[in-house]
């Protein structure tokens, strides 16, 4: 069975992520269908002997879990001075190479990990590209359970239409890695991402949303260009 577009473009750059880590480094590990590829093939390059002397800072369970997997030795913050590279996906990418990000429910320690990085590298496919944030994707916002109700009215006032996350082979809401809500808010549109970024986390209750302004060093896009998988840089 051959493998679909998008998968394989996400398998690219995710192996065009992995390629640009170096030994002796510490490395932020994202959340998501296409770090994980990162994950893997970091993984490989360290036990073929390529890599040496790396550890990693998981940004979820799940990246620890794939982290533990593929034999990569993990750290906290606590024990680090500095994060050297991370790598992570994203929802939505401007041209500015702001993001939304959060589709995994993750966003609160990717935020921390990937703003402490030295260089935060972002792998996407290209159907994450977008000319203004908002356009396709919701806006996740991860909150305290008790204050679900009035932070759902303060969002509807900033204008979004706000909608608790369901969970998925799971009765009831998605309960995050830190046993928190997530609501994810529609936005006609994004105009200011960095107020609306801030306004947002000045909400009671808000622990942090996807907007990600400022954040992102290099962008690598996963395409497929006359039926070949390619990875662009910007
Ligand atoms: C998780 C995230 C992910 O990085 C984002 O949802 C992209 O995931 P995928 O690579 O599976 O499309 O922000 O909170």
């Amino acid at each position: 069975m051959t493998k679909d577009l998008v998968t394989v473009m996400k398998q690219e750059v995710g192996k065009a992520a992995a390629n640009l880590v170096k030994s002796n480094s510490i490395i932020g590990l994202g959340t998501g269908s296409t770090t994980a590829y990162a994950i893997e093939y970091i993984g490989e390059r360290l036990a073929s002997g390529e890599l040496t002397n790396i550890v990693g800072v998981p940004t979820s369970f799940q990246a620890e879990v794939l982290a533990k997997k593929y034999g990569i030795p993990l750290t906290t913050l606590d024990a680090i001075d500095h994060i050297d590279v991370a790598i992570d996906g994203a929802d939505e990418v401007d041209p500015q190479k702001n993001l939304i990000k959060g589709g995994g429910a993750a966003h609160t320690r990717e935020k921390v990990v990937d703003s402490l990085a030295d260089q935060f590298i972002v792998v996407v496919d290209a159907g994450k590209l977008v000319d203004q944030l908002g356009s396709t994707f919701l806006l996740p916002v991860e909150v305290i359970p008790m204050a679900i109700t009035p932070v759902t009215r303060q969002l509807e006032a900033l204008g979004g239409k706000p909608e608790l996350r369901m969970g998925i082979k799971k009765a009831g809401p998605v309960v995050t890695d830190q046993g928190n809500l997530v609501i994810d808010v529609k936005f006609d549109r994004i105009d200011n991402p960095e107020e609306l970024e801030s306004k947002i986390n000045n909400l009671p209750g808000v622990l942090e949303n996807g907007l990600f302004v400022g954040v992102a060093d290099v962008i690598l896009v996963g395409e497929i260009i006359d039926g070949k998988p390619s990875v662009r840089q910007f």
